[in-house]
């Protein structure tokens, strides 16, 4: 009982900061394995042409795609985890 009200309160927590214009879950590189990275690129070549051809990664840098992110992810529906694995692999490919 005690975890499920620790947990409403997070959860009621995270939708408030979530809200807030500056905070993003993904604030920066976390996974940097191969597979984490290869999961990466499916989820967002699977994500992500949706509704609109996929983006290349090169059109932004590490700092461009945490705020284009942060729009897009909500749209996808991705996790907090799929969203910093898509970022990682963006970020992982936008280097010429
Ligand atoms: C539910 C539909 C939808 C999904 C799914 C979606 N997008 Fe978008 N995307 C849009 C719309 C609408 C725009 C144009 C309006 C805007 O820029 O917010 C856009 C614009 C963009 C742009 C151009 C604007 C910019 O900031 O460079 C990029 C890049 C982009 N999306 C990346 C992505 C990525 C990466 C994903 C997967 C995580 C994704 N999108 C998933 C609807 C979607």
């Amino acid at each position: 009982m005690k975890k499920l009200i620790l947990g409403t309160v997070l959860g009621v927590a995270g939708m408030l900061v979530s809200c807030g214009p500056k905070s993003v879950a993904v604030t920066g590189p976390k996974y940097t394995s191969s597979e984490q990275l290869a999961q990466g690129k499916t989820i967002f070549e699977n994500s992500c042409n949706r509704c609109h051809k996929l983006p290349d990664p090169a059109k932004h840098d590490d700092q461009g795609w945490i705020n284009t992110l942060s729009r897009m992810a909500p749209k996808a529906k991705l996790s907090d985890d799929q969203h910093q694995m898509v970022y990682d692999y963006l970020i992982s490919a936008n280097k010429k």
